[in-house]
């Protein structure tokens, strides 16, 4: 974790905060890239990811932003009426579990808070000089976040709101599979589930999405199984009521955890033997050997994984 303190804090919208951070002596800090997240531990010992939405060539500082959530776990709520310009925050080096991939062409669609890593595409993409448009859904024009940053990216982002371009039909929108157009999207779920389910018909790895929240799952029950470690005698045991990360800390396999509920990357490890049950809210190819196990299990009676480096 990296020590960085608060250098300004800014009002975006009426929910929203934009906080950058810097290393407290301005040595340059850890290089990322467009759709990378970095964890930050608050003193209320809470860790929580936030999409970096700065400028990755600027190395002097990471940006995030913050919505006020009506059910805050406490982090919302603590960042909201506590933290200030000044203060200590630790957090982790970037991570990127949503980079760009090679397209002919980008459409990048956020809602609400989702614009975050959103915009750093968007940014980069014009860099790049790619071809790419953005649809904004968001309650209330008026009240735009980002509004100076989405004003430079000019014609090519459209704000979906009632008082600017209206509400965007995803159904029709996105009704004709395009092979080569790359979709990035971010936002609550139940945008982020209706994009999925405008996209059934599309070319499989067309869509890229990055969720706050868990994906709804059905699950089967929890059965018992054993993790071995490759290249090791470690086999452990992990009972039907105890997540894979759980027991592997217990034996003392170093495996970092941050969100516990499959959204977040940090727990990753490689199965080299066995088949994993993705219980995750990253993972949509069922057959991927990287597997989350602060939530995911195994379908076979055994796995063996990678050793976490
Ligand atoms: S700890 Fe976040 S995905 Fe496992």
């Amino acid at each position: 974790m990296l020590p960085l303190v608060v250098k300004r804090i800014e009002s975006q919208s009426a929910g929203i905060l934009s906080i950058e951070l810097g290393d407290p002596d301005g040595v340059p800090l850890p290089p990322w890239e467009a759709g990378a997240h970095i964890d930050v531990q608050l003193v209320t010992r809470q860790q929580r990811q936030y999409s970096l939405c700065g400028d990755p060539a600027d190395r002097g500082t990471y940006r995030i932003a913050v919505l006020r959530e009506e059910y805050s776990r406490g982090a919302s709520m603590y960042i909201h009426e506590y933290l200030r310009e000044g203060r200590t925050v630790h957090a982790s080096a970037p991570r990127n579990l949503f980079p760009i991939a090679p397209a002919d062409e980008y459409l990048l669609l956020a809602a609400g808070i989702g614009i975050t890593p959103i915009l750093a595409m968007a940014n980069e993409l014009e860099r790049r000089g790619a071809t790419w448009s953005m649809n904004y859904a968001i309650r209330d024009g008026a009240d735009l976040p980002f509004r100076a940053d989405l004003d430079a990216l000019g014609q090519k982002v459209t704000i979906n709101s009632p008082d600017r371009a209206g509400r965007l039909d995803l159904e029709s929108y996105l009704a004709e599979p395009r092979p080569g157009v790359a979709v990035y999207t971010c936002g609550p779920a139940r945008f982020t589930d209706a994009v999925l389910e405008a996209m059934r018909e599309w070319p499989r790895g067309s869509l890229h999405l990055e969720r706050f929240e868990p994906k709804p799952a059905v699950v089967r029950a929890n059965e018992p199984f054993t993790v071995r470690v490759e290249g090791t005698d470690v086999a452990v045991e992990v009972p039907a009521d105890r997540s894979m990360l759980a027991a592997l800390n217990s034996a003392r396999v170093p495996v970092a955890g941050s969100c516990l509920r499959g959204i977040c990357g940090s727990c990753a490890v490689r199965v080299v033997d066995g088949k994993a049950e993705h219980r995750d809210s990253l993972t949509s190819d069922e057959d991927s050997t990287t597997m989350y196990p602060c939530v995911s299990r195994a379908l076979t009676p055994e796995l063996v994984i990678a050793a976490p480096e």
